[in-house]
């Protein structure tokens, strides 16, 4: 099994939203049994909530379900899964400074690394604090970014 956990600050807009998209295109391409999606974030202060349902109703519109429950990202998280996928700088930051010791500094990236058409360090930029606009962009970045991450992962497990 491939893992893949998507990495924002409160796990209730961008990291869901990306989990919800990657499950969607892993499963058009029939390998559900062979990639795992799973979201996270850094933060602890939304821990248990459901995604906000801003993020919800504008994926919904585009026949994305966003479901789950927030979680934090805990140092073990690297050990079960091979790639973590940070929304923007600062997730990557904070997700750098919890390496564990041991070879996994390669499974951290920012996820808009995988999209070919962004400049080098793009973020998916934080839609909390503003409208429903934000909201729409974040999934039209994450939808691209996973593409490409979809792509790469084939290439690089022959898939
Ligand atoms: P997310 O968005 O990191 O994409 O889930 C945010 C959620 C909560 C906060 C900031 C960003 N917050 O400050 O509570």
């Amino acid at each position: 099994m491939i893992r893949v956990c998507f990495v924002c600050l409160g796990n209730i807009c961008r990291s869901p939203t990306a989990e919800a998209i990657m499950l969607g295109l892993v499963r058009e391409a029939g390998l559900s049994d062979a990639i795992e999606v799973d979201s996270a974030g850094t933060s602890s202060y939304h821990v248990g909530e459901r995604a906000d349902p801003r993020a919800r109703a504008v994926a919904k519109k585009a026949g994305v379900e966003v479901s789950g429950s927030a979680r934090q990202f805990e140092v073990t998280d690297f050990s079960r899964f091979d790639y973590v996928l940070a929304m923007d700088q600062a997730n990557f930051d904070d997700l750098e400074r919890l390496l564990p010791d041991g070879d996994y500094r390669g499974r951290l990236s920012l996820l808009r690394r995988f999209d070919s058409l962004s400049s080098a360090g793009a973020s998916v930029p934080d839609p909390y604090y503003g409208g429903e606009e934000g909201f729409r962009e974040v999934l039209e970045v994450c939808e691209a970014a996973c593409r490409g991450l979809l792509e790469h992962i084939r290439a690089e497990h022959g898939l």
